[in-house]
């Protein structure tokens, strides 16, 4: 070849190569687009917005960076309504082409999203619904659960509730995957323990007319009631069982979401109710202090478990990143390093099962004043079964 030909086709080739670095350069700069689909409106509405205060403060603790990496932030309000979460979860993923979906509160809404993310392949951390296909049948690689399974708390307050003594449960919830799962849960350590369910009552989500259920609870005279219900509906049925007068006949358990984030609005009528759940109030750590102080000191209010939840979806996120020094493009490096990372949070640290989910202890909880404290360990590492994961 004529040296002016070779000349000209290196500085060709050169240029090329010296575009291609720039280019992923730049790439590597570039915001990494994070989709938060939470609930903004309906019963959830709050629990949505204290997972979000929970992530953006952990992304505030480390410079606003997580691995280096800026982030960029796209948001659907997913209104816990699971016959729009496949179009609602396409819009981050096909319109705005996030690289990472957080999210979200509801178990049906996530189970759409879980689909979503198996078919598009896009990361999803969960930090809140506890659906246990989740992290069971639907389990994959790229799919991370920050909060807890369905089963985890419902079991957990069985084994609290066959210690108290009681031999005869009803239980109570909305006819949804949380709420069946979770009342699973309990029947199954219950049952476990010598107690026996005589029934189970529903309602459909969203639904708070109570009083009809609660007259067949009056009538059937239970030794304890086991209910799941959550943020508003919560507020209301903590409330209706109280004024039935039921609170003083039937001692009344539930996993701790029956008096999280709920406590100021339900007064007097919750007070003294037990429940169980990863995360109390008045942890004494310093890690749970310096939390719950960060998050008064930024939002001007007191964090609960959807806080800490969200808190600690950036904290895996940010283990990933940081482990690829903010380059997403080795996605496999990150997955590798949060499937193994232990998680400092404020619930105490805790690590993730084989099909992702949480292994963490379950508190006892009181409900004093407006927090849910501490009164032991219910069930030390307590994982769920991932029953159905292959992975
Ligand atoms: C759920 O749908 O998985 C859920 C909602 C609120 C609190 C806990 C679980």
């Amino acid at each position: 070849m004529r040296l002016a030909l070779r000349l000209a086709l290196t500085s060709v080739c050169a240029a090329a190569a010296f575009g291609a670095h720039l280019g992923a350069q730049a790439q590597a700069q570039a915001p990494l687009k994070i989709g938060l689909m939470l609930p903004a409106t309906g019963t959830f509405a709050a629990l949505g917005d204290m997972i979000e205060r929970g992530f953006r403060l952990y992304v505030q603790e480390q410079g606003g960076k997580l691995g280096g990496r800026e982030l960029q932030y796209f948001r659907v309000d997913d209104e816990s309504d699971p016959s729009k979460a496949t179009d609602n979860v396409n819009k981050l993923i096909k319109r705005d082409n996030v690289d990472v979906i957080v999210g979200t509160v509801h178990s049906g809404v996530a189970m759409a999203m879980a689909r979503a993310a198996k078919d598009s392949n896009t990361m999803l951390i969960v930090p809140n619904a506890g659906a246990d296909a989740v992290t069971g049948a639907m389990c994959a690689p790229h799919i991370f659960r920050t909060s807890f399974s369905n089963w985890q708390p419902g079991y957990a307050t069985g084994v609290v509730a066959t210690s108290k003594g009681y031999k005869r449960a009803m239980t109570i919830t909305w006819n949804y995957a949380a709420g069946q799962e979770t009342v699973k849960g309990f029947t199954e350590a219950f049952e476990k323990g010598g107690g026996k369910v005589v029934k189970d009552l529903n309602l459909p989500f969203p639904n708070v007319e109570f009083q009809a259920l609660l007259t067949e609870i009056a009538a059937q005279k239970p030794d304890v009631v086991f209910a799941f219900f959550a943020g508003g509906g919560a507020v209301k049925f903590v409330k209706d069982y109280d004024a039935a007068g039921l609170r003083k006949t039937v001692p009344l358990m539930g996993s701790g979401f029956l008096t999280d984030g709920t406590l100021e609005a339900q007064g007097a009528s919750a007070q003294g109710l037990q429940t169980a759940l990863h995360y109390a109030d008045n942890l004494d750590t310093p890690r749970n202090n310096a939390f719950r102080k960060n998050f008064a000191l930024t939002f001007k209010a007191n964090a609960d478990v959807y806080a800490v939840q969200g808190y600690d979806a950036a904290q895996l996120l940010g283990a990933g990143l940081s482990a690829v020094k903010g380059d997403f493009s080795k996605r496999d490096g990150m997955i590798a390093a949060m499937s193994k990372t232990t998680v400092d949070s404020p619930r105490g640290k805790f690590t993730l099962s084989a099909s992702h989910n949480p292994v963490q202890d379950m508190f006892l909880r009181e409900a004093v004043g407006k927090n849910n404290e501490y009164k032991g360990v219910a069930v030390k590492a307590l994982a769920d079964p991932g029953r159905g994961c292959k992975m």
